[in-house]
């Protein structure tokens, strides 16, 4: 199915039902989650899966992550080990994806593993994509819902702006939670490891596994293959750990700073977590050429936000 008009869908089980039959028949259709707007396609379908790539113009080395209603459809198509076990049940749903090895007769089209043995699996917490997951009954690859290489969708207008006409329908859910996208820790290996700072802070993994988690520490060597260093990227150039804004510059403040956007006036990494996305957004709809953003603790989410930060300020080609 190729897209031209993009309908909008209200949450409702007509909606639902419409968006599920969409995926049934090969279609794109953008739905909401805590962490950000995913474009989904049914993850047993190649040509499906082809067409998100194509929609997002992203590269093809880049695998997605599989999203399922419950933990007994995780296990139809992965091998559970015990570390993922005790995350699952602490986190799921929620924004974690675990990376865990592939069942050979999972059927899950090999352009969402980019050919790996392994597969980004997630239980999404919100109750849109709960429902669609359920309506649906299968596993439905997803992306975040954004031109490749720009800023992550946290509402229903961001995608439209990003997608509109490339994909067959959004489901509306309003504005995303959580805000940045899901922890990715990769449970296939001998020992946990968190390859990409998402919305559950290593803080609250550590204390639910009692241990200390490894991080891949040089980002232009991403182990989550699709960590590509220059992403999340707004129109202008950004400057992190701005303790003054120039002139020229538009300020994206931290904590208490005078500037025209502030992701939390009170400091509070949750709050800069949900507003982050939304404000690089609005800076580029407003034609900010030049943003510079205060330094974020590096803590809790505020890993995650400063990850992000630091790929939406790297070089471009
Ligand atoms: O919150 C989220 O995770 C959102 C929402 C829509 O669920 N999704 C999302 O997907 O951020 P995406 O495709 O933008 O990011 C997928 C990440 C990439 O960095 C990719 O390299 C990594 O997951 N990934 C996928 N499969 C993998 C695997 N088998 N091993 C290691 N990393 C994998
Ligand atoms: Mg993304």
């Amino acid at each position: 199915m190729t897209a031209n008009e993009t309908s909008i869908l209200v949450p409702d089980a007509k909606g639902l039902g419409l968006a599920a039959k969409i995926w049934g028949n090969g279609g794109l259709v953008a739905f909401p989650t805590e962490t950000v707007y995913g474009l989904g396609a049914d993850a047993r379908n190649d040509m499906a899966v082809a067409a998100i790539y194509a929609a997002k113009g992203r590269p093809s080395f880049n695998p997605l992550i599989v999203h399922v209603a419950d933990v007994a459809m995780v296990e139809t198509y992965c091998d559970m080990t015990d570390v993922a076990h005790q995350l699952a049940a602490a986190f799921w749903p929620g924004a974690l994806t675990l990376v865990l090895p592939l069942r050979v007769d999972a059927g899950i089209s090999g352009l969402v593993t980019a050919g790996l043995a392994t597969l980004a699996v997630r239980v999404p917490d919100h109750p849109i994509a709960q429902n669609l997951l359920a309506e649906f009954g299968g596993p439905v690859a997803a992306p975040s819902a954004n031109p490749s290489g720009r800023i992550s969708p946290t509402s229903a207008a961001h995608v439209i702006a990003g997608l509109s006409g490339r994909i067959d329908a959004i489901v509306d859910g309003g504005t995303c939670g959580v805000g940045v996208e899901s922890t990715i820790v990769d449970c296939s290996g001998a020992m946990p490891l968190v390859l990409r700072a998402g919305g559950i802070s290593t803080e609250a993994l550590e204390a639910c596994l009692g241990a200390t988690l490894a991080t891949p520490s040089d980002p232009a060597t991403p182990s989550a293959p699709g960590q590509l260093l220059s992403h999340y990227a707004p129109q202008g150039s950004v400057r992190l750990n701005a303790r003054h804004f120039d002139p020229h510059e538009t300020g994206l403040g931290f904590g208490a700073v005078d500037a025209p956007f502030n992701l939390s006036p009170t400091g509070d990494v949750v709050e800069a977590a949900a507003n982050l996305f939304a404000m690089l957004h609005k800076l580029d709809a407003m034609g900010a050429t030049h943003i510079a953003v205060s330094p974020v603790p590096d803590h809790g989410l505020g890993r995650a936000i400063n990850d992000r930060l630091k790929r939406a300020a790297a070089p471009r080609d």
